[in-house]
C-alpha cells in the first residue's frame, strides 16, 4: 500500500473577507433567500476588493444551460471554495427539479465560508458541503449510498487531481454511459493546461491501457470491485489508498471545449464531456 496523499496545509487567505464584505453591505437585509443577489455581491467583491478563484459570471451561464437541459437529480462538484458555484449551480439544479448538489472541499475554512453563504442563499436543503479531500468525499458518497450515479460531475479543485479523480470515479462505477456529463474548469490545451486530462478523455482503449500501465500505481486493484468494497467496509477500512486509484480504461468520452479570454489575457476553457 502507498501512503495516502499528504493533506495540504490549511490556511485562511482572503476568503473569509467575503463574509465581512457581504454582512456589511447596506442592502444585506435584502439578501437572505436570494441566490442571484448573493452571486452579484460575490462578483462585486471580486472586482472591487480581492480576486477570488470562482467560476464567475462568464463561464457560469454555459454550465447553467447544461443543467437546464440535463435536469440532473444529483450533481457533484469537486472544489467548493467559498460556495459561488454551489450557489449558482445548486440553484439551477433546484430550478430544474433536481434533488441534491454535493460539493466536496478539502479546506475547512473555505467550506465554512461556503456553508454560511449557502445558508444565506436559502439553499441548505439542496446543497450539501462535505469537508474532505475529493477522493474521500467521493467514497463517502458511495459508502453512505448518497449516490448511485452522478448525472453531472463538475471538476474544479486542483489540476493534479483531475485525471486521478476521474479514474477513481470510473472505478466507483458511478458514471452512466449515455447520460452522465463531466464538466472540467481551467482546461486550455493551447496554454498546456489540462493536457493530461484531455489526453485521457481522447485516448483509445489501447492508449488508456498503456497510460494505466505507465502510471506509478503501486496498489493491485486487479479484480477489486471498489464500490462494493467501499459500501461494505466504509471509506477508511478498504485497505486501499483511494488517492491513488487507476481507472478502468473502458469508458469512451466525447468532449467539447468552450474557450474564454482569461483575466490575465490568456485563454482559459471549460471542457464538457459526454460519457458515451
Ligand atoms: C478553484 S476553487 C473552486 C471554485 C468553485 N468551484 C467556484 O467556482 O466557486 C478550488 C477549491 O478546491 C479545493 N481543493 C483543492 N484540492 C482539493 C481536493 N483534493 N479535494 C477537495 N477540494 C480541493 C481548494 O481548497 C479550493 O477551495
Amino acid at each position: 500500500m502507498t501512503a495516502t496523499e499528504p493533506r495540504p496545509r490549511i490556511e485562511a487567505g482572503r476568503e473569509p473577507d467575503v463574509l465581512t464584505y457581504i454582512w456589511n453591505l447596506p442592502n444585506f437585509d435584502k439578501l437572505p433567500g436570494q441566490p442571484e443577489k448573493i452571486l452579484d455581491a460575490i462578483d462585486k467583491f471580486n472586482t472591487e476588493r480581492n480576486r477570488l478563484i470562482n467560476i464567475g459570471p462568464r463561464k457560469g451561464p454555459v454550465i447553467e444551460k447544461i443543467i437546464e437541459e440535463k435536469k440532473p437529480s444529483i450533481m457533484v462538484e469537486l472544489g467548493c471554495y467559498v460556495g459561488y458555484s454551489a450557489i449558482r449551480f445548486g440553484n439551477a439544479v433546484r430550478r430544474a427539479g433536481g434533488k441534491k448538489y454535493y460539493s466536496l472541499e478539502i479546506n475547512p475554512i473555505n467550506a465554512s465560508v461556503a456553508k454560511l453563504l449557502v445558508e444565506l442563499a436559502g439553499l441548505q436543503d439542496i446543497v450539501t458541503i462535505i469537508v474532505a479531500p475529493s477522493y474521500e468525499g467521493l467514497a463517502k458518497l458511495v459508502h453512505e449510498s448518497l449516490i448511485e450515479s452522478v448525472e453531472i460531475l463538475f471538476v474544479d479543485h486542483v489540476k493534479h487531481r483531475y485525471v486521478l479523480d476521474l479514474w477513481l470515479v470510473e472505478q466507483l462505477g458511478i458514471l452512466q454511459p449515455g447520460k452522465s456529463v463531466i464538466i472540467a474548469d481551467n482546461i486550455s490545451p493551447s496554454n498546456s493546461r489540462g493536457t493530461d486530462y484531455m489526453d485521457w478523455l481522447h485516448a483509445s482503449t489501447a492508449e488508456k491501457e498503456a497510460t494505466l500501465a505507465q502510471h506509478a500505481f503501486t496498489d493491485d486493484f486487479g479484480g477489486v470491485e471498489l464500490a462494493k468494497l467501499i459500501k461494505e467496509k466504509g471509506v477508511k477500512k478498504t485497505g486501499l489508498d483511494l488517492s491513488n486509484v487507476p481507472g478502468t480504461g473502458t469508458y469512451s468520452y466525447e468532449t467539447k471545449l468552450h474557450e474564454f479570454e482569461g483575466h490575465s489575457g490568456r485563454t482559459d476553457g471549460v471542457a464538457i464531456t459526454n460519457v458515451l
